[in-house]
């Protein structure tokens, strides 16, 4: 497991936007802890509250968190805990709606934040406490892999507890339909374009998308991205040591524009979810998606690995892992510190990690969690995770600023509907050099 850090601080964008904040607030039973220590019952004057910020809500995601909920309200009896989880794959919505909050000073008792720039501008902008001393007492030092310690410290402190590790490099597949018309995985994005033709001829969409949230597509991009550079050039790309006008770069776009016409003509009325969907019910053959798709595909669905969905790794990245880790801290001038810090025990915790993991699709970020509990799926990205080169996802936080994050979600989207490659990279790279790394 090997990863460049790419880390920038950065303003956050505060966009106030109109969203549907799903809160519920439930009391508890009793029991024992999960990780082995007395349940902490420092009561707050009577109120022993947390609020959890997420975006976990919904088909696909709500699943591992009302788990993890569960358990912390068995691990600690007495706790009232709000569900603040704000709709929008991706925090397409939570992160606005966070972002306008910590400007008001009305931080959540803590919320999901992926490693790398986004926890680093929450970090750098002076919002985040150091965690070293919850660190310390819980044994974690050793628990977590050093690499995913550094990309959640910042000058020597830790500042957020991981909970999961997500793999954004990976196309699914429906395995009847491949079955069915004799194909193979794909090992080249041309594999993809030769398969479509056969796929269009059965009237089935190849490749599914729902760009709804805009970050689809942008995930889309880094994986063809990732392919196309190889992860060394990638991570110079996010570093500044490459520019935008690579021609490389611009060969990544000219193959999402190639993809656009084998994909659903109403990819922009749809979610990832909806994408998947397709795949499921064989409506499309294949979808690039996050491995949180793998979670609605057997936690939602009820779809067996290898039997009904297959896998690969996206083309040309057959030996990285596009990196996505998401993970809770304790912002300052929280209401229940209390409360948040006995949240990131249960999350930081092997049970707390085990429940939660295996209903999402990720892999948990601890070295010592319960293999068995894990699908074959899962057990192969775990073993992919310590060997192949680890690079940062651009569409989920890690790679570049929120601000030039926020850009390119757009100049990509615009350059889906235009086909017009120079306008992008010209918008990509005015966008990074006023949101350049540190
Ligand atoms: C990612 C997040 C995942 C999953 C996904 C879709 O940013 O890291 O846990 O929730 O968005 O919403």
């Amino acid at each position: 497991m090997k990863m460049r850090r790419v880390l920038a601080a950065s303003s956050v964008v505060a966009v106030a936007l109109a969203v549907t904040a799903c809160g519920s607030a439930s009391s508890n039973n009793t029991s024992s802890n999960a990780s082995g220590n007395t349940a902490n019952r420092v009561s707050n004057g009577g109120a022993k509250q947390v609020e959890i910020f997420s975006w976990w809500t919904g088909a696909g995601e709500s699943d591992g968190l009302k788990a993890l909920i569960k358990l912390f309200k068995k691990d600690y009896p007495g706790y009232t805990v709000i569900n603040s989880a704000v709709a929008g794959g991706a925090g397409s919505n939570a992160k606005a709606v966070l972002a306008n909050r910590m400007q008001n000073n009305n931080p959540p008792d803590t919320f999901q934040v992926h490693v790398g720039q986004e926890l680093l501008s929450w970090v750098d902008a002076g919002k985040m406490e150091p965690l070293d001393s919850l660190y310390q007492q819980e044994g974690w030092n050793s628990k977590f892999p050093k690499q995913l310690i550094d990309m959640v410290s910042h000058d020597g402190h830790k500042y957020a507890v991981p909970v999961d590790v997500h793999r954004g490099n990976v196309l699914w597949y429906n395995k009847k339909i491949f079955d069915k018309y004799h194909l193979t995985p794909p090992k080249t994005w041309n594999d993809v374009i030769q398969d479509a033709k056969v796929l269009k001829q059965h009237n089935i969409t190849p490749l599914a998308l729902g760009d709804k949230d805009q970050w689809e597509t942008t995930m889309l991009w880094e994986d063809i991205l990732l392919g196309q550079l190889g992860a060394q050039d990638y991570d110079k790309l996010w570093q500044g040591q490459i520019s935008f006008d690579d021609p490389r770069v611009k060969q990544s776009l000219q193959t999402l524009k190639a993809l656009m016409s084998d994909v659903n003509s109403d990819h922009a009325a749809k979610v990832w979810q909806d994408a998947s969907q397709m795949v499921a019910k064989g409506t499309a053959a294949m979808n690039v998606m996050g491995d949180w798709a793998k979670g609605y595909f057997t936690s939602d669905l009820h779809l067996k690995p290898n039997v009904d969905f297959g896998w690969t790794t996206t083309p040309g990245t057959e030996h990285d892992f596009m990196v996505i880790v998401d993970c809770f801290g304790l912002p300052k001038g929280v209401k229940h510190p209390e409360g948040t810090k006995d949240w990131l025990k249960v999350l930081g915790s092997v049970p707390g990690q085990d429940v939660f993991n295996p209903l999402k699709g990720s892999i948990p970020a601890r070295i010592d969690a319960d293999k068995s509990k894990y699908d074959v799926y899962s057990q192969q990205a775990m073993t992919d995770f310590k060997k192949d080169q680890l690079t940062p996802s651009l569409a989920h936080g890690a790679a570049a600023s929120p601000g030039f994050l926020d850009a390119a979600n757009k100049a990509i989207n615009q350059f889906v509907n235009t086909g017009d490659i120079d306008t992008c990279i010209q918008q990509l790279q005015s966008a990074f050099q006023q949101n350049p790394p540190v």
